[in-house]
């Protein structure tokens, strides 16, 4: 796998043509890998089945095919990991720690950095916020998993400090640099992709102002791991999160990588067996005499999840396979299809956080003129068949300044889209926009009226 795209995808919204036709869809755009459940069916209100179109993955995506064979391989070898001498122990064993430095190659990662194993991406912030010392900078855009952590106290006192993102990429370089400027701040810890609206950050820049300031960077990579390249060498990152539910492998399992000192530095994330090198009771407070070891031991008490671990370790090693060129395609091939055709439909409006953002991901976000997001994606599952995410997506202070306290509607694809997925969302989109001049007071009241 390269490191990173050797051209960015560039993606440009196109404007709207009120009152056209659909534009020409052909040809046609298979899914790029098989997932799991990619023929499912369900029930629809006329009364019948169809197949299910999965327009949540942003939400979780879809097991890859590959990475659920894997883990039902190591199921059929799974014994108990770190401390068994049986050899189904040690086959365990030395997956669970291969499956660490899969991770560390796909993220280009440096050879001495910590891979810790956490739940999800929400955890390995957490573990994050624990680990770090001093000021955070973080912008109003994050998910909360992104913002939360670093808010509660730590030593008595709120240590995030909030820069409100401008309207372009580059204002908000330059609000970001002046707060680093005007007084030392640790981190700064900033998502490479919004959850909201698929826009891409320039982690490399960000990751430049953070050093020239003192600071280290933390990456929320969980929407875009699975989507773009990324390189914690080339970039220039000093820690990285992301989960493996939204990277194709759906077991419950997550990721921190990154310097180790402040791992290392830091108390026991979890206190517990497996983090311990010696215990001695006696001293005078309770882990007095309790040495812990150091490197992802020491923040990975208890027993680990072999399986969340492996099912990302195949996933990683899945889209290293697929390739960051075919990846980058297919989605751009369906972004464009999808902003074809939502620019054709009267009365949908997409969301967007920045005015010079060039690259998306497979996210989509917008409202509904005169629909509730809640109704607008109720409608797409049960006549449609299509599912997608409303709501605020766990990014309030995002989802206010764009206008939209009461949410939106976000549909979001990866590798197992087909256009054909795209296409039935338009066609819904299209009837309910129309039903909705038509009918519109109906349908104020709640769908179905
Ligand atoms: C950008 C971003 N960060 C963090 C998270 C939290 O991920 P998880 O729920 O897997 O902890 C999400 C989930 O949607 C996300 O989109």
């Amino acid at each position: 796998m390269t490191a990173v795209l050797s051209a960015p995808v560039t993606i440009v919204r196109p404007t709207r043509a009120a009152g056209s036709a659909i534009p020409d869809r052909a040809p046609s755009i298979p899914a790029l890998a098989p997932v799991v459940g990619a023929d499912a069916q369900v029930p629809v209100a006329a009364g019948h089945s169809v197949g299910y179109a999965n327009l949540d993955y942003a939400a979780s995506a879809p097991a890859l095919a590959s990475v659920a064979a894997q883990v039902a391989g190591a199921l059929g070898e799974y014994a108990s990991v770190h401390r068994g001498a049986g050899h189904l122990s040690q086959v365990t064993t030395r997956r669970y720690e291969a499956a660490r430095e899969t991770v560390r190659d796909f993220v280009r990662g440096r050879v001495d950095d910590t891979v810790v194993f956490t739940r999800n991406t929400t955890d390995a912030i957490n573990l994050a916020a624990h680990i770090t010392p001093g000021d955070v900078v973080v912008l109003d855009i994050e998910h909360h998993a992104n913002l939360l952590p670093w808010c509660a106290p730590k030593d008595g006192r709120n240590r995030a400090r909030v820069v409100t993102a401008c309207d372009t990429i580059e204002d908000t370089l330059v609000a970001i640099e002046s707060e680093l400027a005007s007084k030392p701040a640790s981190l700064l810890a900033v998502t490479a992709a919004s959850n909201v609206t698929g826009e891409v950050l320039p982690i490399s820049r960000l990751a430049s102002i953070a050093h020239r300031h003192g600071a280290r960077i933390l990456v929320d990579a969980a929407q875009l791991v699975a989507h773009r390249p990324i390189s914690i060498v080339s970039h220039g990152i000093d820690y990285l999160a992301f989960s493996g539910h939204k990277a194709y492998a759906p077991f419950g399992a997550g990721v921190l990588i990154g310097r180790s000192d402040w791992f290392d530095a830091a108390d026991p994330y979890l206190a517990g067996g497996g983090a311990t090198a010696d215990v001695e009771l006696g001293g005078g407070e309770s882990s007095a005499g309790t040495t812990w070891h150091t490197g992802a031991a020491r923040h990975e008490a208890g027993s680990p999840n072999v399986l969340g671990a492996v099912s990302i370790a195949e996933a990683c090693a899945a889209l290293a396979e697929l390739g960051p060129e075919a990846i980058g395609l297919h989605e751009l091939r369906l972004c464009e299809r999808l902003d074809a055709g939502l620019a054709h439909i009267d009365g949908i409006r997409p969301l967007q956080i920045f005015t010079d953002s060039t690259d998306r991901v497979g996210i989509a976000g917008f409202t509904v003129d005169g629909v509730a997001p809640r109704v607008a994606a109720e409608y797409l599952s049960s006549e449609h068949g299509i599912g997608v995410r409303d709501g605020k997506f766990c990014a309030h202070p995002l989802l206010k300044r764009l206008g939209h306290p009461e949410g939106a509607v976000r549909a979001s694809f990866g590798a197992g889209t087909t256009s054909d997925d795209i296409d039935r969302l338009l066609d819904a989109l299209g009837t309910l926009c129309a039903t909705t001049t038509t009918t519109r007071p109906e349908l104020d009241e709640g769908y179905p009226a």
